[in-house]
Parts: C-alpha cells; sequence; structure tokens
C-alpha cells in the first residue's frame, strides 16, 4: 500500500475545449479517467465565473463516470440541489463558506449524494476534524481557487499528511482528493503525502495524447 497504490484520477473539464465538451467528456472517459470534475465558480467565492447546473445536465450523458461538483460558491445551501439533480454524483463543498456544513451534509447524503468537504490553502486544516467521519472524501486544495494552470503550493502538503495519519489512527474511510497544480512531478508529492484522486485540468487538457498522460500520473 501507500506509496504503490494506484490513484484514481478526475480530469477538471475547466482545461477542456469549451466548444467540444461533450467530446472532451468522451475522450477523458476512454482515457481512463475516474471521475469527471466540474468546476462551479459564482464570481464571488472565487474572482471568476464558470457554468451552472445546466451545463453539467448537458453533459452528464457523455459518460457514466461519477460527476464531480466542485462548488466554488458562496451559497451551495441553496444551490446544492440543482447540481445533485443535474447529474452531480459528488457535492464539493467548502468549508470556508458561511453555511452550516453539518445540515448541508444530512441533506446531501438524503438526496443519494455524496459530499466532499473541501479546504483551501490558507484555511487551518483542523477546521475541517470534526466532519470527517461524516463525509466521503476531503478535498485538499494546492492552489487558490479560481483559475487553471497556476502552479502547485508545496507548503499545502503537510495537510494531506495530517488528514492521511488522522484517517488512519481514527479509522475513519474518507479519501483524499488533492486540486491544483498537479503534473507528473507533483502527483509524486501528493500521493506520498497520503492522496488517492488527483484532479488535473491543464495537465491533461493541454496533453496530446490523454490515455498517456493520465496513465503517467497514477
Ligand atoms: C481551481 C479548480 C481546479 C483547476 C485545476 O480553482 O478547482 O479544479 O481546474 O486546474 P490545474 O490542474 O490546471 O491546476
Ligand atoms: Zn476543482
Amino acid at each position: 500500500m501507500g506509496i504503490m497504490k494506484k490513484m484514481k484520477i478526475s480530469p477538471s473539464l475547466l482545461s477542456a475545449d469549451f466548444s467540444r465538451l461533450g467530446e472532451e467528456v468522451v475522450a477523458v472517459t476512454e482515457a481512463g479517467a475516474d471521475f469527471i470534475h466540474c468546476d462551479v465558480m459564482d464570481g464571488d467565492f472565487v474572482p471568476n465565473i464558470t457554468f451552472g447546473p445546466m451545463v453539467i445536465k448537458a453533459i452528464r450523458r457523455f459518460s457514466p463516470l461519477p460527476f464531480e461538483a466542485h462548488l466554488m460558491i458562496s451559497r451551495p445551501d441553496k444551490y446544492w440541489k440543482e447540481f445533485a439533480d443535474a447529474g452531480g454524483d459528488i457535492i464539493g463543498i467548502h468549508i470556508e463558506c458561511r453555511v452550516d456544513q453539518n445540515s448541508l451534509i444530512t441533506e446531501i447524503h438524503k438526496a443519494g449524494k455524496k459530499v466532499c468537504m473541501v479546504i483551501n490553502p490558507p484555511t487551518d486544516v483542523k477546521t475541517i476534524y470534526p466532519y470527517l467521519a461524516d463525509v466521503e472524501q476531503v478535498l485538499v486544495m494546492t492552489v487558490n481557487p479560481g483559475f487553471g494552470g497556476q502552479s502547485f503550493m508545496g507548503e499545502v502538503v503537510p495537510k494531506i499528511e495530517q488528514l492521511a495519519e488522522r484517517r488512519e489512527k481514527e479509522k475513519l474511510s474518507f479519501e483524499i482528493s488533492v486540486d491544483g497544480g498537479i503534473n507528473s512531478e507533483t502527483a509524486k508529492i501528493v500521493k506520498k503525502a497520503g492522496a488517492d484522486i488527483l484532479i488535473a485540468g491543464s495537465f491533461v487538457f493541454n496533453g496530446r495524447d490523454y490515455k498517456s498522460v493520465i496513465e503517467g500520473l497514477r
């Protein structure tokens, strides 16, 4: 186990060709991806705007893989259901949002969906500890969210180690996912730290052969 395990790969559509989004979803699915990562931004929680549930609904039929809706929005409590109804299987909620995280987790589970608790680089890892037993995934951001193609923040790596340690100690089962600046070099670092899932946008979609890029990340 540990360093020998096979990483799961989640291509982030943020760096895909938006004029042929359905085809891009097909291509990464055929290339062996494990999830489809959808970056939803509202221009308030982060300084960028992407797409909403309509787009997820439109591309959902192009892949049988689980879709992650990474909600970088200020009011996930108000909008998560629309993303679930659109075909999101895993709903990513930021710990920094000023909402009642506990009732949000309960509601999402009641709808039969999985919860991913997301934490930004400046946020203390301890803020997420009270939720670890109740979520399926924890997503450690290794860039400040908002844009693809930023550089990996190495100072965040101890957070991944702390989460992996705590998971082991408390016999918890959440998966650790990492998002931001993932390439073949940084993949090794986070894998060693205890990550299970790599989210990669520009590294996958700027590559010519998605299959070899995805294989190279594992
Ligand atoms: C950043 C998004 C990421 C982003 C990753 O705000 O949450 O999913 O697309 O892009 P890369 O892999 O290019 O850093
Ligand atoms: Zn993301």
